[in-house]
This record gives structure tokens, C-alpha cells and sequence, in this order.
């Protein structure tokens, strides 16, 4: 019996680099974790998912892993590891990490030795292939940098890497490397860790022949031939049968993945991952990608939720996140920076409330902001970099920093901001990255003394959902389909209703009631407003009532 524990719970997003550095040499670590752990347990979110802590040379801060079975030496080790995660359980908080297997960082000893020639050990490791006629071996783009492919002199072949160039691919269909994939889940799974949310899984199996993609499409032209790819499910099957000698549990990421496709994972007795990440709902002010900006349109975002609250309903079962590491800040996007706490208070019931298992990724709590730097040489992820020098080199350099702005996944890896202290209490030395400006207003220390913050806000959402069985397993329905300002939604459970409403707008607007419940009969569980009036909303207010 597949396990079931995960959908009573939410979750809390460590990336570790920019949590709370506990040794002061700028870089956040586990004994920084280790010592927010009661503030973690304090937010009233029952587990945490730590994105990658292992060895990586860091090209894509952690994505890129050279060792699956220690601790990255600036984060600590695999004692200070075990510390985190037996207090972690001992307050009752569940861990999770990142299984990054689509590829390896470049200098994982596997691909070292790959590299090497074509009849080693681990020759078979990776996606090796002759070019063609002195080209590329296929058309495909890399998401990260270039082209997908790069050229070793010492085997006369080119490596597939679907990310950055220092993330080669791994050959999933060589059985020799699925074993070693169940051997580096087992070894966490040993020293006692819940589960794994695992990286960009649907890309793991790559179609025969490996196909040309359509030459015109401007992002990930090869991803029919590697999402949900041929073997995919027997792949994670396999994987599956490992975690099931556990009590643990498979989150999966699923880039561009639609309902159609998540169920066929998720759905049964028999599903490969318990739960999966889409990005549907992350869409609603760009187009395909975050540096294709566009106006916020809440139209689209209803429709994202609602889609995903619709279609797995009774079949499976909902993420519910609007941050995380590779997501500028949510409040910078869909709320408004001029109305912060207003905002920040109201995205979290927006989403919290639907029907899933909540993510919490570190700062969304208080609220923090994506960072305006002044020279694309300030910032470090690889992808903001490509972004900013393969399109629109044309444009101004103020304009296109305008679009890392608003795109770049650095902005959700500036330091946690702690205090007013210097560096943000994140460390008492110069931080690996840059602290946002706004720290001294925008910190977990002012908004813990201030009830009406969206800290605490955060706290009394995760508070009513685990004690709501109405928010837990209720149905979900969506009112005011078409309102650009105004997203309301109902749950329903064994008789019992509760209403939330979140309005988008800057100002104040008309109170909208669905028809059937006339004048609000109801008790107001939560509001992000000290006073509320009976027929208008204020700017950016949320309410949450119980009906009768
Ligand atoms: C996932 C991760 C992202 C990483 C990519 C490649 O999307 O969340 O941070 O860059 O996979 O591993
Ligand atoms: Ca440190």
C-alpha cells in the first residue's frame, strides 16, 4: 500500500546556501539549519524538503552533484546531517531531499572516468554519440547553455546535457545506472530521510534514435523525444520498489507537464510518484519561459489552479506551491511590492487553502522580494546569464536587465533575511550573495512582533488548513470565472463549506457574493485586515469564512 501521510502535511523549502549561515563564513549550512529548527517547526509545517546539499562544483548550485552520498564541505557533513535530521524528527518535522538524476555534475568520478574512452566501466554512463558528418549528433537545445551537446576529444564524441554543459546526462536506459540510483536512495533512505522529491524526472528516459526536434521552437525544441519518454514508467517503477520497503514518499518535478500526463504517474494503488510539481500556475505573467514577460492576468492563473484542482480530484493529489528556487519572488510577480504585507498575506491564502500538500520555500513566509542588481555580472545562475546574452542583445542594457529582473531565479537565492543586523542577521561575515536592500523593514524579527504581518499570516493559514477537514479533503469550486481582480473559491466536505476570497486589485472594490449564499451566513476564520466592511474589499484583502 502505496503511503499516505504526505497529504495532511506542508512543507518548508530549505536552499540551503542562502538559509542561515551557522559558522560565519558567508555561506548558509546545517548548523545554521540545525539552529532554525524550532522557527521551521514554529511556522506549523510538518516537513522539509532540502534542495541538493551534496559535493557539487556548484554550476547549478547543487543541481549539479559530484558525490550522491556525502555532504557538500560548506554545508558540513554527514554527521551535522544526521544532527538536523534527528531533531528534525524529534519535533516532528519529516525531511525530504532533492534526487537529482537526469544527470551529474561533470566532475562526478562516473563522468571522469566516462569521458575517458569508450570501453571503461563507466563508458555506458552517460549519452555518448558520434557526430554527424561534422555536426551536432541532433538539433537539440540545451535549457541552460547552447546547444545540448559538447564535444570530448578524448572519445571523438559529443555528451547529450539537457541543462548546463557541466550537467552531462545520465544513460538511465544501462541498467548499470539505475542500480546505482537505488543505491544512493537506500542510502538515504537508511539513515532515516522521508523521501525524495526528484529532479526534472519525466526527462530520464530519452526516446530511441533520439529525433530531431522541430529547428523553429525557441525553448527545449527536443522535449518530445525526452518528456514522458518511452521507458519512463517502468524507470521510476523500478525506483518505486525501493522506496515502497520504506515508509516514504516520491515527489516528482514535472516541467510543462499537463494533468493528462501527471496522472498517469500519480493515479492508483500502483502510482510511480505520490505527488508532482507543475508549472501550469506559474505561467500567469510570462510566456513559456519567466524572461518572456507579460502583464500579470489572473484569468490565467485561476484557470491553471482550477484546471489541476478539477482534474485530480478523487485521482490523485495536488502540490500546492507559488515559490520555490527557481521562481523569482511571488509578491514581486502576482502581488504588488507597493503593497506588501497587503499581498504577501493574500497570496498565501490563495493557494494554501486549495486542495494539496503545501510548499513553503524560505522567505515567502516574510514576504521577500526579488533583488534589483545594476550589471548582469552581479549575478551567478547560468540561466539568468544565457537569458541575458542570447536574446535581445539589441535592446538597451537597462531593458534587458528589466527582464533578468523579473525573471532571474537568483532573485528567490538572495540571504534569508533574519533581522535589521548587519547582513540581514543571515552571517556575520559578507554573504556568498547579495542581501536585498529592503532587509531592515522586510525581516522575520519585525514581523514576528506584528500580528497583522504575513508571517504570522502564515502561520494561521497552515494553522486552519491541518485543523480544517473542510480545507483537507473538501471538494473545490471556483466562483467569478472571468474577473481579472477577484479569485474566489469554495471548499466543501461531507456537508460543511468554507469561502475564500482574494482580491488581485490595488484598490478597493465591491464585496462579489456567489448568488446562492446571498448575504454571507457565516463565521470570518481569517482576514488580513484588522477591520473588515460588510460590502467592500481593500486592497489586496482576503477573508476565509465558514458557511453555514
Ligand atoms: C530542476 C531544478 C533546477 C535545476 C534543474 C536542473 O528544474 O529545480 O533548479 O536547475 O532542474 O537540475
Ligand atoms: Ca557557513
Amino acid at each position: 500500500m502505496a503511503c499516505e501521510w504526505y497529504k495532511g502535511m506542508s512543507f518548508y523549502q530549505i536552499w540551503i546556501r542562502s538559509f542561515k549561515d551557522g559558522n560565519d563564513d558567508g555561506i548558509g549550512d546545517l548548523y545554521g539549519v540545525y539552529d532554525k529548527l524550532d522557527y521551521i517547526k514554529s511556522l506549523g509545517v510538518d516537513g522539509i524538503w532540502f534542495s541538493p546539499i551534496y559535493p557539487s562544483p556548484n554550476a547549478d548550485f547543487g543541481y549539479d552533484i559530484s558525490d550522491y552520498k556525502n555532504i557538500h564541505p560548506e554545508y558540513g557533513d554527514l554527521d551535522q546531517f544526521k544532527k538536523v535530521l534527528d531533531k528534525a524528527h524529534a519535533i516532528g518535522l519529516k525531511v525530504i531531499m532533492d534526487l537529482v538524476i537526469n544527470h551529474t555534475s561533470d566532475e562526478h568520478p562516473w563522468f571522469i572516468e566516462s569521458k575517458k574512452s569508450k570501453d571503461n566501466p563507466y563508458s555506458d554512463y552517460y549519452i555518448w554519440r558520434d557526430g554527424k558528418k561534422g555536426k551536432l549528433p541532433n538539433n537539440w537545445d540545451s535549457m541552460f547553455e547552447g546547444k545540448a551537446w559538447e564535444y570530448m576529444p578524448e572519445r571523438d564524441q559529443y555528451y547529450l546535457h539537457l541543462f548546463a554543459k557541466k550537467q552531462p546526462d545520465l544513460n538511465m536506459d544501462n541498467p548499470k545506472v539505475r542500480d546505482e540510483v537505488k543505491s544512493i536512495m537506500r542510502f538515504w533512505l537508511d539513515m532515516g530521510v522521508d523521501g525524495f522529491r526528484e529532479d526534472v524526472i519525466t526527462f530520464i528516459s530519452k526516446a530511441d534514435g533520439l529525433p530531431n526536434g522541430l529547428p523553429f521552437i525557441p525553448v527545449a525544441n527536443g522535449m518530445p523525444y525526452y518528456k514522458d519518454g518511452p521507458r519512463i514508467h517502468e524507470y521510476l517503477g523500478e525506483f518505486r520498489e525501493v522506496c515502497n520497503e520504506y515508509d516514504c514518499f516520491l515527489l516528482g518535478e514535472g516541467p510543462m507537464t499537463t494533468t493528462r500526463s501527471a496522472l498517469r504517474y500519480m493515479e492508483g494503488e500502483n502510482r510511480t510518484l505520490d505527488i508532482m510539481f507543475n508549472f501550469d500556475h506559474m505561467m500567469a505573467d510570462c510566456f513559456l519561459t519567466e524572461y518572456i514577460h507579460r502583464p500579470f492576468n489572473l484569468v490565467k492563473l485561476k484557470k491553471a489552479y482550477s484546471k489541476w484542482q478539477k482534474e485530480l480530484n478523487g485521482r490523485a493529489w495536488n502540490t500546492l506551491y507559488i515559490e520555490n528556487h527557481d521562481h523569482p519572488r511571488v509578491i514581486s510577480r502576482y502581488g504588488n511590492e507597493k503593497f506588501h504585507r497587503e499581498s504577501g498575506t493574500m497570496l498565501a491564502a490563495s493557494f494554501i487553502f486549495q486542495q494539496g500538500t503545501p510548499f513553503i520555500y524560505q522567505g515567502q513566509e516574510i514576504g521577500m522580494t526579488n533583488i534589483r542588481l545594476d550589471s548582469i555580472d552581479k549575478y551567478v545562475d547560468v540561466s539568468s546569464k544565457t537569458n541575458y546574452h542570447r536574446f535581445h542583445t539589441r535592446e538597451a542594457i537597462e531593458k534587458r536587465l528589466e527582464r533578468i529582473y523579473h525573471s532571474s531565479r537568483d532573485s528567490a537565492r538572495t540571504p534569508v533575511q533574519w533581522d535589521d543586523s548587519w547582513h540581514a542577521g543571515f552571517s556575520a561575515v559578507e554573504p556568498w550573495f547579495y542581501v536585498n536592500d529592503n532587509y531592515p523593514e522586510i525581516n522575520v524579527k519585525v514581523e514576528e512582533d506584528d500580528p497583522l504581518s504575513i508571517l504570522n499570516f502564515y502561520r494561521k493559514c497552515l494553522e486552519y488548513r491541518k485543523n480544517s477537514d473542510v480545507i483537507l479533503w473538501g471538494n473545490y469550486r471556483e466562483f467569478f470565472r472571468k474577473d481579472p481582480l477577484l479569485y474566489e473559491y469554495e471548499r466543501s466536505y461531507k456537508g460543511k463549506k468554507v469561502l475564500v476570497i482574494c482580491s488581485f486589485s490595488e484598490h478597493r472594490m465591491p464585496l462579489l457574493i456567489p448568488k446562492e449564499y446571498k448575504d454571507l451566513h457565516g463565521k470570518l476564520v481569517l482576514c488580513n485586515y484588522a477591520s473588515h466592511d460588510k460590502k467592500v474589499l481593500k486592497p489586496y484583502e482576503t477573508r476565509v469564512y465558514e458557511l453555514k
